[in-house]
């Protein structure tokens, strides 16, 4: 019974945006709604977004002291919200997909003014893998932007997803007023304050109230009722098709002004579903089930340096987790007493007495864990798409220190399990090989091993620029792996990975080996 209702209760989602467009802001909002924080300014230094990288290192090294952790928990409405954080730094954006197969929904934020941008594409895109229900805010409304309609349009065209709206604004940049609840056909306004601060809220009931246009004016009131009309003319919200990932149900307002921030969150927790089930690769798990199921989905060094430790992030995908339980990690086969896994409020890290599916837990891992692992009672199950990309950047790991080879390839190693970077070895020679897709990776793993690993490297370039995973008939791969040995590698996994110059050579090379499967992406 227990297992039923908190499950229902659990909402476990992420935001996905376009720098800029307003995702630290609003989480920050979204903590203080749910009373997790107290004070506004706390999620500033989470914002990487914009910059340069000696600023990204400097905040993952402050990491443990400001409100930054991977998943921030609240209760809102009688239900514990999971909100699960993504990189803001689009080097970074490996590390978000991962974070969106841990979800069971998304809020996508858009900059009202510049509609949807490349990023939120590419997020989207994603998303679109598991058709995972998103909820959309249209964010800045306190400045020029978009007309709403445009903005739905925008969104309809270039996402490929239809649209209802559920607020809607009053008028916009200086003459925001507020917005109109849809389905509560309610205005819902922010009067100025004697500070001169908008921040009241100000509810009418119903738009024929003459106290409406004492308060926003005639010509705003007939606006308002002229677009209404026009939105009777539309699809209205429909869960199902939401669920489905075939409709988004947006929302307008301005999140540093907190305006439509409630009226956002109070819908969510309302429409978002609940844990959902996963695939693995023999079949699917109910969240339901008894036995405790989980995977990794991403695994985080330094969360507190005065802890010194490494946290493989958990989604409990079924069952109860309960201190002290033991849980079978299943590629090693071997069984953990799991006494400390740590759950984490905004600011604090608590030991995890119980949790369900929904939940991420931290369990510390000294080497070992790897990101896409499954934990179990004792079942042999593999969760499914967990993704890795092919890497678009190159480097070579050159020593500084001659004596600490060693400690080199097992900081790199163990880098590379955490998913801060692609290691790849070759089938010849003894270059060590390093992937990755924003070059930003390359300066965290450079401060990293010589924080952690206490080992001075260079990454050199090398005239190497595009990878793929490679399978097919056995005695096809053997021929190939002979003809193409200079340019074979093995990843992490032991999986047989082709290093070239180019995307030319390699669609060269696709074009000699028809019988070779190049795979961009990889389960791992
Ligand atoms: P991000 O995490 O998506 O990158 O966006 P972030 O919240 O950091 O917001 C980006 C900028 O947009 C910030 O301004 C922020 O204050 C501003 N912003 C967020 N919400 C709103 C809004 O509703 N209206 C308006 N007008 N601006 C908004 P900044 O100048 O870069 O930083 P700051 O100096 O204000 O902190």
């Amino acid at each position: 019974m227990d297992l039923q209702h908190e499950t229902e209760r659990r909402r476990t989602f992420a935001i996905i945006s376009h720098p800029d467009a307003g995702k630290t802001t609003i989480t920050e909002k979204l903590l203080l709604f749910g009373g997790a924080i107290q004070i506004a300014g706390a999620v500033k230094a989470r914002r990487a977004g914009k910059q340069t990288s000696s600023d990204f290192l400097e905040v993952e090294q402050q990491r443990g002291i400001s409100v930054s952790t991977a998943v921030m928990s609240f209760e809102h409405m009688g239900c514990a919200v999971n909100l699960l954080d993504t990189p803001g730094h689009e080097d970074f954006s490996e590390d978000t997909y991962r974070v969106l197969t841990a979800v069971d929904s998304a809020l996508m934020v858009l900059d009202n003014a510049k509609g949807v941008e490349a990023r939120t594409r590419a997020l989207m895109d994603v998303c679109r893998l598991r058709d995972t229900p998103v909820v959309t805010f249209a964010n800045k409304l306190d400045r020029e932007g978009l007309d709403p309609f445009e903005l739905m349009q925008d969104v309809e065209q270039t996402l490929n997803i239809a649209c209802a709206p559920m607020t809607w604004p009053i008028g916009m940049g200086q003459y925001f007023q507020g917005i109109y609840d849809i389905p509560h056909k309610q205005v819902v306004f922010y009067e100025p304050t004697e500070k001169g601060r908008r921040n009241e809220r100000v509810v009418i009931e119903s738009l024929d109230d003459p106290a409406l246009i004492g308060y926003i004016g005639s010509s705003a009131a007939q606006k308002l009722r002229e677009d209404l009309e026009l939105i009777d003319t539309m699809d209205p919200f429909d869960l199902e098709a939401f669920r489905a990932g075939l409709q988004t149900p947006v929302f307008f307002g301005s999140a540093i002004n907190n305006f439509g921030v409630k009226e956002l969150l109070d819908s969510f927790i309302q429409i978002a579903p609940p844990p959902q089930s996963r695939h693995t690769e023999t079949r699917d798990v109910q969240p339901l089930e008894d036995k405790f199921t989980g995977f990794v989905f991403k695994i985080q060094a330094n969360l507190d340096r005065a802890h010194h430790d490494r946290m493989a992030f958990v989604r409990i995908t079924s069952g109860h987790y309960q201190r002290k339980m033991k849980l079978f990690h299943v590629r090693t086969g071997k069984e953990m007493a799991i006494n400390n896994a740590t759950t984490f409020m905004a600011k604090d890290r608590v030991v995890t007495e119980d949790a369900w599916p929904g939940d991420i837990i931290g369990l510390h891992n000294h080497g070992g864990i790897q990101v896409g692992d499954t934990f179990t009672e004792g079942e042999v199950l593999k969760f499914t798409g967990i993704p890795a990309f092919a890497p678009e950047l190159f480097r070579r790991a050159r020593l500084l220190d001659p004596l600490k080879a060693k400690a080199l390839v097992k900081g790199l190693e163990q880098l590379s399990e955490e998913g801060a970077a692609q290691l790849f070895r070759p089938l010849e020679g003894s270059d060590y090989i390093l992937g990755a897709m924003g070059s930003l990776q390359f300066d965290v793993i450079a401060s990293r091993l010589e924080n952690e690993y206490g080992v001075r490297a260079l990454f050199e370039e090398v005239s190497l620029g595009a990878a793929r995973w490679i399978s097919g008939p056995e005695e096809e791969v053997d021929r190939f792996v002979k003809e193409n040995r200079s340019r074979m590698f093995h990843d992490i996994h032991d999986q047989l990975t082709y290093i070239v110059q180019s995307e030319w050579a390699l669609r060269y090379a696709s074009e000699q080996y028809p019988k070779i499967v190049f795979h961009k992406t990889m389960e791992i």
